[in-house]
């Protein structure tokens, strides 16, 4: 693979920082030892490194979707791994609030258009007419359009989602549907305060039509916003030798993945380096310096790498001399790592051909920035953005990249343990 590294664009990092500086309700349960799981391994793939079956393993598993049972079958077989290599394990649950679609609908003369709830949308089902909304529904745009007691079909673009809500709630709409800029279907889209009625975004290709049919003829549609904030129950999985109660390293990697992505890259190729490292140390004395953690529901907001810290005593964090992250380590040549700057001129020294980031990384959008947010110091290994990030497509990595992040990760494990 010979994809060029990037970083990610300002708004990215300015959404980011957003999302991390909202305070998210997390309950930290319990830490429980897990059940024995059995998995089965593959055959065909014994040529290659046990890293990258590793991989290989959990991409065939599916998305692994914090909260559903691939998720927790993954966990199962991450567990079953680590302890096969000789650890001790513990699942620690947590739980948080998810906004989900629960299966919205819209039905215009028996034909059904695919439609999801916008988050933060009022759940609400409805039949009503519909007003297409001229322009991009600002207030002005809805003095010109009687919509009392209709659905108002409005346009994507300008003004933010909210701001067309409350001027459709203002001129008696009893609800929303949003018609996307793109041909692709409007999912995902947010609300930044929760609205009073019901809102659903529809595809660019649909919603175009529908919003033009609606000029010509009168139109009652069916319409059924269903989203509803669910608890998720998140696993990490910690591995330790036996009687290690305070490691001087924390390694970690989340392998949770998005929807419909199976995370090839992002991050089952974190997961199985950290698993490597732990692998390749069992035997020796280094093997007890080290906590090896896969994080869960990070991708619904860092909850499992957030949920540790929360657990973790005061103490326990100040005597980590380290967290190392690894997110993204099987794709675009270039390792790159990022952290604290007392650990990047240790890992400057270790790995003179890895790119270093200064502390702005720090606070980067992955599991090492609750530990970073707690003092502990921090090293954040990747390889940058790439075409497949978060997409149908994240299926595959590059071996010899997994293999050079292990050595990396190995080589400045063991000079921060022995510093
Ligand atoms: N793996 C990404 C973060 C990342 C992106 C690492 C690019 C290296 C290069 C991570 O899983 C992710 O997607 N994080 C979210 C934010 C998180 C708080 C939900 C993101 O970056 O948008
Ligand atoms: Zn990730």
């Amino acid at each position: 693979m010979s994809v060029k590294p990037q970083t990610k664009s300002w708004l990215k990092v300015v959404l980011t920082t957003t999302l991390l500086l909202t305070p998210i309700a997390c309950a930290v349960q319990n830490i429980t030892t897990a059940q024995q799981p059995t998995v089965k391994q593959k055959t065909q793939n014994q040529t290659y490194s046990q890293v990258y079956t590793d991989v290989q393993n959990l991409v065939n598993m599916g998305p692994r979707v914090a909260g559903t049972p691939i998720n927790e079958k993954a966990s199962a077989y991450i567990e079953q791994q680590y302890r096969k290599a000789g650890y001790r394990t513990r699942i620690q649950t947590f739980t948080y609030s998810k906004f989900r679609d629960a299966g919205s609908s819209l039905t215009v003369d028996g034909t059904t258009i695919k439609a999801n709830a916008l988050f933060g949308s009022a759940p609400g089902k409805l039949s009503a007419r519909l007003v297409a909304v001229p322009n991009k529904a600002r207030a002005e745009d809805f003095a010109k359009v009687n919509v009392k007691g209709a659905i108002a079909i409005v346009k994507r673009g300008e003004i933010r989602f909210t701001q067309k809500v409350d001027n459709a709630v203002n001129a008696g709409a009893v609800g929303v549907v949003i018609v996307n800029n793109k041909s692709g279907n409007l999912a995902g889209g947010t609300l930044t305060q929760k609205s009073k009625i019901p809102v659903l975004g529809i595809s660019g290709d649909d919603g175009d039509k529908l919003y033009a049919r609606s000029l010509t003829t009168p139109l009652t549609i069916n319409f059924n916003a269903n989203g509803q904030n669910v608890d998720v129950t998140g696993r990490n999985v910690i591995a330790f030798q036996e009687g290690v109660t305070q490691p001087k390293v924390i390694l970690g990697g989340h392998f949770d993945s998005v929807e419909l992505a199976p995370g090839a890259n992002d991050n089952a190729s974190g997961t199985a380096v950290v698993l490597d490292i732990a692998r390749k140390v069992s035997n020796t004395p280094l093997a007890r310096q080290a906590w090896f953690i896969a994080f869960d529901g990070e991708e619904d907001g860092l909850h499992g790498s957030r949920a540790f810290v929360d657990a973790a005593t005061p103490q326990f964090l100040s005597e980590l001399k380290g967290m190392m992250n690894f997110d993204m380590v099987g794709v675009n040549d270039k390792l790159l790592i990022g952290g604290s700057s007392e650990l990047t001129k240790i890992a400057q020294v270790v790995q003179p051909k890895a790119q270093l980031f200064g502390a702005s990384y720090a606070n980067g959008a992955s599991d090492h920035a609750p530990f970073a947010a707690r003092g502990v110091p921090i090293l954040f290994f990747y390889r940058g953005m790439e075409p497949n990030y978060h997409s149908r497509n994240d299926k595959t990595v590059d071996p010899k990249l997994l293999d050079e992040t292990t050595q990396a990760g190995l080589d400045i494990f063991k000079r921060l343990v022995t510093n």
